[in-house]
């Protein structure tokens, strides 16, 4: 057998075989993203300074009843060069998303980077690519949870660990968890034991690391130390889209019919079947039933850089996204 060689395009590295890994399972490579320059506490907090508020989310995690709850902010009219600064002392996950309407200078490192992929593989093709730019505190977490699409993790500032669970372990993810995730009911509420982090795969991400896993794999993230800066992309491959079509139809018919879909088989006329139910009932609106609020509940303190001010629950209203 021929030795496996590692690969290095213009702006990634693989080690052996994980360039084709890339779109199916767990796969990682090395970056230059920083090299741009994009990503200096200057340039970011110039892009923090222009993005719209319907294009950013930041947030917070509280205690509460032993578990952790996420919360919905606003800057509350902070300068960039604040919000950084809260971001670097508080315990904040800062969201800047559609990176392509907003920021395309950093969308086309992203858009390099799967040229390249794509380029030596020719059995990897993505789709409905979007990213967002996460900056997020140096002891900031973020929950147990399944992504609905594939997902790219460009890591660029500060350390992470990232913890990986298995993508077909139905204890760690039952079906009907994760037809919640697609239907858009439940995404960080789905169900955590901590006696699973004992299978769980541990990636810790140092600045130029990136990662892209399986499709749905559950996973949680810890970051480390330092101000965290990361690109994040969502995307699909045509297999990916299967799935994605098979838990949306099945989560509808057990919620709207009562039934117990059995088959979630990706593959096959069936599979196809219930991926034009997907698009035909998307269009119809009926996954709309339970699709959850965001809800704003603090504002950053101008005051204390990395500190929030709570609001009544009676003050909660509606974040603008679009
Ligand atoms: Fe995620």
């Amino acid at each position: 057998m021929g030795e496996l060689k590692s690969t290095a395009t213009e702006h990634l590295t693989f080690d052996a075989g994980q360039d084709k890994a890339f779109g199916r399972d767990l796969s990682k490579c090395r970056h230059d993203f920083a090299d741009s320059g994009l990503f200096t506490d200057e340039k970011l907090a110039a892009l923090i300074d222009q993005y719209p508020r319907e294009y950013y989310m930041i947030t917070t995690t509280t205690e509460s009843g032993g578990a952790l709850e996420w919360h919905n902010g606003d800057f509350n009219g902070a300068s960039g060069a604040f919000v950084l600064k809260a971001v670097r002392e508080g315990r904040l996950w800062l969201c800047l998303r559609r990176l392509d309407l907003v920021a395309p200078e950093y969308e086309a490192l992203v858009n390099e980077a799967f040229d390249e992929i794509e380029a030596g593989n020719p059995k990897f093709s993505s789709s409905r690519r979007t990213s967002s730019l996460l900056i997020s505190s140096p002891g900031a977490r973020v929950l147990y949870h399944a992504d609905i699409p594939m997902v790219a993790l460009w890591h660029v500032r500060g350390r992470k660990r990232f913890w990986l669970y298995d993508a077909d372990n139905k204890k760690h993810l039952p079906d009907e968890v994760l037809e919640g995730v697609v239907l858009r009911e439940s995404e960080e509420e789905i169900g955590y034991d901590p006696a699973w982090d004992a299978d769980a795969k541990i990636i810790d991400l140092n600045p130029g690391d990136a990662v892209s896993w399986t499709q749905n794999a559950p996973h949680r993230v810890d970051n480390l130390d330092g101000l965290n800066v990361s690109i994040t992309t969502d995307y699909f491959t045509p297999a990916a889209q299967r799935k994605y079509g098979v838990y949306f139809t099945n989560g509808l018919f057990r919620r709207l019919l009562g039934a117990q879909p059995k088959s979630t088989a990706t593959e096959g006329l069936g599979a196809l079947a219930k991926c034009g139910a997907a698009f035909a009932m998307k269009k119809l609106g009926l996954n709309r039933i339970k699709e959850r609020d965001m809800l704003q509940s603090f504002l950053l303190d101008p005051k204390r850089p990395g500190g929030t001010v709570q609001l009544d629950r009676q003050d909660w209203r509606p974040i603008l996204q679009a």
